[in-house]
């Protein structure tokens, strides 16, 4: 079995310029091509309940759902980090529930780290989970758990003074004792300065090529999500038309009845059949 990942090898990977490879997977077979691609990362993102469970935002995610997922990529998991996301209002109530829903997903699931959204504002809920003992990864920029108080899912730190807010928060959740740092929609040219300034690894989801690493969403990267495709995506196969074309040949074949065929039945003994046909037709 190979050694699953630590945050001391993310931080000499930093120190090495050896990129990050961190992707979203929610379940077990996802988790499964996860690790066969040789993924260092996995995040059960709260983008399941818009991937996998058609909410509008990511909003209306609960502790239920993300312990369920974590726990299926856990069940999957070989090499990777794995981080489990905290859904909304899950940690800003008070620090207790915080530590609270983190000791859920690491006691219940076993994921090796906890993320939320939030640079200042949050440095209290990371210092009081990482005190308690869990790892956790910091998320600033575009937070869509607060898209709306940021006037949409919109680039962050673009003009003086939300750079300047973009790059405390960046400081903020080190300090407060972050593994890692998601970068999400900020300009290239400040996720670099926040990547050089930090000594732990910066996550970029467009946030151009000067991060640490890099995350995308399992189902942009496969071409699996069709609601919308934001700028910062790039899909690499198209899934909806190759896995539709499966099941439109399953279709066809089961409506001219070539599926299934011999070799996919069973065979019994003809006198059984004569006996049974005899008895009862
Ligand atoms: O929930 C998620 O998938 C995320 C990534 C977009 C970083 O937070």
């Amino acid at each position: 079995m190979s050694k699953v990942l630590t945050i001391p090898d993310f931080m000499r990977m930093k120190q090495e310029k050896e990129p990050i490879v961190m992707l979203t997977a929610y379940n077990h077979w996802q988790t499964n091509l996860a690790e066969r691609a040789g993924a260092d990362m996995i995040l059960v993102g709260d983008s399941v309940g818009m991937v996998e469970h058609g909410l509008q935002d990511t909003l209306g995610v609960t502790m239920e759902m993300m312990i369920m997922h974590c726990k299926a990529v856990m069940r999957a998991r070989k090499r990777a980090f794995v981080v489990g996301d905290l859904p909304f209002l899950s940690y800003e109530i008070d620090e207790r529930e915080a530590i609270r829903n983190a000791g859920l997903l690491v006691k219940e699931a076993g994921v090796d780290a906890v993320k939320l959204e939030g640079g200042k504002s949050r440095k209290n809920a990371i210092r009081a989970i990482v005190n308690a003992g869990i790892a956790v990864v910091g998320h600033i920029g575009l937070t869509p758990q607060t898209a709306t108080l940021l006037g949409g899912y919109k680039v962050q730190g673009k003009d003086d003074a939300s750079a300047k807010r973009v790059f405390e928060d960046a400081l903020a959740v080190q300090e407060a004792g972050a593994c890692a740092v998601v970068l999400e929609c900020v300009p290239s040219p400040l996720a670099e300065l926040i990547t050089r300034k930090l000594d732990i690894p910066t996550i970029g989801i467009g946030a151009g090529s000067a991060c640490d690493g890099q995350v995308l969403v399992f189902h942009d990267i496969l071409g699996l999500f069709e609601a919308f495709k934001p700028k910062f995506v790039k899909s690499y196969a198209n899934g909806v038309e190759y896995l539709t074309s499966g099941l439109e040949e399953y279709v066809k074949e089961v409506r001219n009845k070539t599926f299934p065929g011999k070799e996919h039945s069973f065979a019994m003994d003809p006198e059984i059949v004569k006996k049974i046909e005899a008895e009862y037709f």
